[in-house]
């Protein structure tokens, strides 16, 4: 959708009609209901002020055409006129004003053009300008962020609220000035005529401001409906055909009901649509019947006084053209607030983001981490996951209440210390759950702790930028994710300028080259998703890869458990090998080479570190990790 289209007569119509978006009932009316404060002062600080030459160039272009549409009736008068009176240049009147007709509709021809690029100019560039900002500041929230929030409704809010936004500036604004201005024209045109007939037509408008209004509400409730209904809709979508989603749909069986369920969304969806059509017809039902009365009323009165001679046949004909003119603005007028306080519920949406803070971000007095030596200090570090309320939006999650939990998380890590000193290999082993991913999330900011600290060479990692931080520390994650591209794209995510000689010595360090060259395209081979399918330890081994080129003085690692026997565990052992020597490396250990070689293993359970020491100190003390070492890496 790009910007409305805003011809000078479209009077009552526009800005009513329904739109897509998203709104959920419930969860995001209250917020929208009651606008804040100072909406529109910032809207106009933040986006509108930078186009404000142009704004005030379309303000200029819609009055005058909207001036322009009450000038065939006054030419359409003195036609009429000289056909009845027929004075001696009737001739000359008739033509000339037939003329006039034909300039009045070129000019209006060449205003509606420049208005409509004014207008698309100004929409897109704010379209683009919200887009910008929004998914700046999205990408910039913490990953708890990401792992409440719904993507369809984050998606559905970059798209449909973007345009909605845009679309208050645009259409809303022009479409208020071009119905002033016509009211103001058409009744300063009837007054010019005749003022008791004007008063006269004019004084049926209160009953009909009572129903327009009534109507409008119900119409503006109805599009809040439809837009939350749509970005449901979107929700259902995005996450049933992921391939994640899709695989589970089938490996449940649950096809049908996954049908049935998004069936009643869009049937929702489908009943709103009816209502929101039927109420906008009344609207404009209301609106005819309305018109028509008034141009009898106009025939009836007006006629009586032209057979008295008090008005000319071509005042009559005139006057009743001016009425429905001016009707039709007014109709719209008096659903102007509503109209208005509907187009800012987007910038509200918008907004509602942009003003979510960043809680993981650069310090103002951030320093930055150069030549890092790698030495890791956890010094009495404790962690709880954080609320709801703290990391993500009501609007952008799926449940149904309107206020989010703000209870924080159990404690999973408990006043944990320890030291790796640089180069030094630190394994961590563990029941699952202990909590040995999350401890290592914290090394990288992921989250940041709740109490303690974690330091690398000294520096508390939240006094350092969040660049440097992530050029010292390396992840490779358990089950590491690769881009929609190329192998060589996917490597060069970590270096993006490396050559292809230094692609391939880092693949060949991880131990992946083989399988690489092995494929039909090589390096240039699409994976991902929905690319080729590489296997848990290929992905694994090809994320060292990337980790390889970005040679960081840290690598953490949460080895992959997935195809264990299939793989050769030498192959694996050498590829660490490789890529640990001279960095520190805090590695969750699943294979017993690993454990073996560590120079420090620390035994995690319930978010606690309950023992450590080197494999043959461990296996002497017997405790948890003699147990481990039985049952977990006996077979292997
Ligand atoms: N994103 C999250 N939000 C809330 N709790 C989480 C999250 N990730 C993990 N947990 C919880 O933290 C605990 C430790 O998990 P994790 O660190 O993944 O254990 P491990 O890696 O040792 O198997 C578990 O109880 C888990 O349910
Ligand atoms: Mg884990």
């Amino acid at each position: 959708m790009v910007a409305n289209a805003m011809g000078p007569n479209l009077g009552g119509g526009r800005g009513m009609r329904p739109g897509t978006g998203a709104v959920r009932r419930g969860v995001d009316l209250d917020r929208s209901q009651r606008l804040p404060k100072g909406l529109v002062r910032r809207v106009w600080r933040q986006f509108a002020r930078p186009y404000r030459g142009k704004l005030l160039q379309l303000l200029f272009a819609i009055s005058a055409a909207s001036a322009l549409v009450v000038a065939p009736a006054l030419l359409v008068k003195r036609i009429v006129d000289a056909l009845q009176r027929r004075p001696a240049d009737a001739v000359g009147v008739v033509t000339d004003n037939a003329l006039l007709l034909v300039a009045v509709a070129a000019v209006t021809a060449g205003l509606s053009l420049w208005q409509r690029y004014l207008s698309s100019e100004v929409g897109e560039r704010l379209i683009y300008d919200l887009r910008r900002q929004l998914y700046d500041h999205v990408a910039r929230m913490p990953l708890a962020f990401f792992t409440r929030t719904q993507t369809g409704a984050l998606v559905s809010r970059l798209n449909n609220d973007v345009v909605g936004a845009q679309r208050a500036l645009t259409g809303t604004f022009g479409t208020l000035t071009a119905n002033v201005v016509q009211v103001a024209f058409a009744v300063g045109g009837m007054l010019l005529i005749s003022w008791p007939l004007t008063l006269l037509t004019l004084s049926v408008l209160p009953l009909f401001v009572v129903l327009a209004k009534g109507v409008g509400r119900r119409l503006q409730d109805l599009t809040r409906e439809s837009m939350q209904l749509n970005a449901e809709m979107n929700t259902v979508m995005t996450e049933r055909f992921n391939v994640a989603g899709a695989a589970l749909v089938k490996l449940f069986g649950r096809q049908e009901e996954e049908t049935e369920r998004f069936g009643a969304s869009a049937a929702r969806v489908a009943d709103v649509g009816v209502r929101s059509a039927v109420v906008g017809r009344l609207f404009f039902v209301i609106l005819a019947f309305v018109g028509a009365v008034g141009t009898a009323a106009v025939y009836l009165i007006g006629g009586r006084l032209a057979l008295s001679g008090a008005l000319s046949a071509g005042d009559v004909v005139a006057f009743a053209v001016l009425v429905t003119q001016a009707y039709q603005p007014l109709a719209a007028l008096t659903n102007a607030p509503v109209e208005v306080l509907t187009a800012l519920v987007s910038f509200d949406r918008v907004f509602e983001i942009l003003d979510l803070r960043h809680p993981i971000a650069d310090a103002d007095d951030a320093v930055e981490l150069r030549n890092a030596r790698g030495e890791v200090v956890f010094d009495r570090v404790s962690f709880a996951y954080p609320s709801a309320a703290h990391s993500s939006l009501a609007s952008l999650e799926h449940g149904l209440a309107p206020v989010l939990d703000a209870t924080p998380g159990p404690q999973v890590i408990s006043d944990v210390s320890f030291v790796a000193d640089p180069g030094q290999t630190v394994a961590l082993v563990g029941p699952s759950g202990a909590g040995k991913s999350t401890l290592l999330a914290l090394v990288s900011r992921l989250y940041d702790v709740s109490a303690g600290s974690v330091r690398i060479d000294g520096h508390d990692v939240r006094d350092l930028t969040l660049a440097s931080l992530s050029a010292a520390v390396g992840v490779v994650p358990q089950d590491p994710h690769l881009f929609h591209d190329t192998v060589r794209e996917n490597l060069r995510y970590a270096k993006p300028d490396a050559t292809d000689a230094e692609l391939e010595a880092a693949c060949r360090a991880a131990r992946i080259h083989h399988v690489i060259a092995a494929l039909r395209d090589g390096y240039d081979t699409v994976v991902g998703e929905r690319g080729y399918r590489l296997s848990g330890g290929e992905k694994q081994r090809l994320a060292i890869a990337r980790v390889l080129l970005k040679n960081p003085a840290i690598v953490v690692l949460d080895e992959a458990t997935a195809h264990l026997d299939s793989e050769s565990e030498a192959l694996v052992q050498e590829a660490l090998a490789t890529a640990l020597a001279g960095r520190t490396s805090l590695v969750i250990a699943h294979r017993l080479s690993t454990v073996v070689h560590a120079d420090q293993i620390l035994v995690v359970a319930d978010g606690r570190i309950v023992q450590r020491g080197t494999s043959a100190e461990l296996l002497g003390a017997d405790g948890v990790y003699a147990e481990l070492y039985r049952t977990q890496f006996a077979g292997t």
